[in-house]
């Protein structure tokens, strides 16, 4: 079993998908699938990590995961070229966690700074769940040795951790790895993170310093994908800016986070760069850039928000696509935890 150049990436299903998800995750994930053998998962068990009022239970779940999985199909996944599936069908990703728990350190554990970030103030009472996910979320990634990861600047931390983990396995299990024919001791790959894209931070559109988010109080920080273009347009124009026209070079944009992230969105739709839209847009006002913009998402969106409504309404349809694409990442999966068993030194029918 050699190592194969493979990409996998997760996104929760913990509700109302926006321009955030869609350029900064989304988008890349339909680019990768030309050059590498892509697996993407709707992580339902990260899902759950927080409190049961935060992931809306069990109805809510489901739907959110059709959602996720709607808005993959309709944005250009491909789920027969490659793999969507929803993490909780394939056991391998909770087994293997296990084993890397017995792997990673309490002391590595305690430097993540999203834990911290979700846990808050009241740390006593977070899940353990919340404190283990990243290691769930290299077992993810390591069950299929998958060797990139598209992810936003957030998830670097964790990668890291995947990094250290893979390492620390191959290390501490160097002599059985070599034993069962790796004989450079290599089972598990170093996962790289790819972060990519002139939009990768989308920010929010009431506060150019904060990411677009799906919990934040407002609606108008954020454009959902499923927003119609009337909804889309009122956001855009209500959208936070400056006095100041537009500048003509990216090097105005500095201090300027609102105007950055308009022209960040609007390159990133366009696949532009940002110094080619602020050519057009520069020494102009805000009011036209943004009718343009209303424009421009709109185009992009809607085609996008309506194949999803479309998906949604056959969720007979959806989770055949789920249970199809399971049945793919667990044969990877399996491979991958036979070996792992056999590594370990568990004993087991051959
Ligand atoms: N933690 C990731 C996020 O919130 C989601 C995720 C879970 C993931 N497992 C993964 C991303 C594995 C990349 C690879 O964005």
């Amino acid at each position: 079993m050699a190592i194969v150049e493979r990409v996998f990436s997760g996104v929760q299903p913990t509700g109302n998908l926006h321009l955030g998800n869609y350029l900064g995750a989304i988008v890349n994930f339909v680019k990768l699938q030309e050059t590498h053998n892509c697996i993407y998962c709707v992580v339902d068990l990260h899902a759950i990590t927080q409190g049961i009022d935060v992931w809306g239970g069990p109805a809510q779940l489901a739907r959110n995961t059709r959602e996720v999985t709607a808005a993959f199909i309709a944005s250009g996944i491909d789920p027969k070229k490659h793999i969507v599936f929803n993490q909780s069908q394939v056991t391998g990703h909770t087994e293997l966690t296990w084993i890397f728990n017995c792997v990673a350190r309490v002391g590595w554990l305690n430097r993540m700074t999203q834990f911290k970030e979700k846990a808050g103030k009241d740390r006593e009472n977070a899940s353990v769940g919340l404190y283990d996910y990243p290691v769930l979320m290299a077992a993810d990634i390591l069950l299929y040795r998958a060797t990139h990861v598209p992810v936003g600047e957030d998830q670097k931390q964790h990668l890291e951790l995947s990094r250290d983990i893979a390492q620390k396995f191959n290390n501490d299990f160097g002599d059985s790895i070599r034993r069962h024919g790796f004989n450079e001791g290599l089972f598990f790959p170093q996962p790289e993170p790819l972060i990519t894209g002139p939009a990768t931070r989308v920010m929010s559109l009431r506060d150019g310093t904060k990411k677009m988010s799906k919990s934040d109080p407002s609606d108008y920080s954020r454009i959902n994908l499923t927003d119609d273009a009337d909804t889309i347009a009122q956001k855009i124009r209500k959208a936070k800016t400056d006095p100041e026209p537009l500048p003509s070079e990216e090097k105005g944009l500095e201090a300027r986070p609102e105007a950055d992230n308009l022209v960040g969105i609007f390159a990133a739709l366009s696949a532009r760069s940002k110094a080619d839209v602020l050519g057009e847009f520069g020494g102009g006002q805000f009011s036209s850039f943004k009718n343009s913009l209303v424009e421009l998402c709109v185009t992009k969106l809607s085609p996008v928000a309506s194949e999803m409504k479309r998906l949604v309404a056959d969720p007979g349809y959806v989770d055949g696509v789920l249970v199809d694409g399971a049945d793919r990442a667990r044969a990877i999966a399996d491979e991958t935890m036979e070996l792992t068993r056999d590594i370990v030194g568990f004993i087991r029918k051959h």
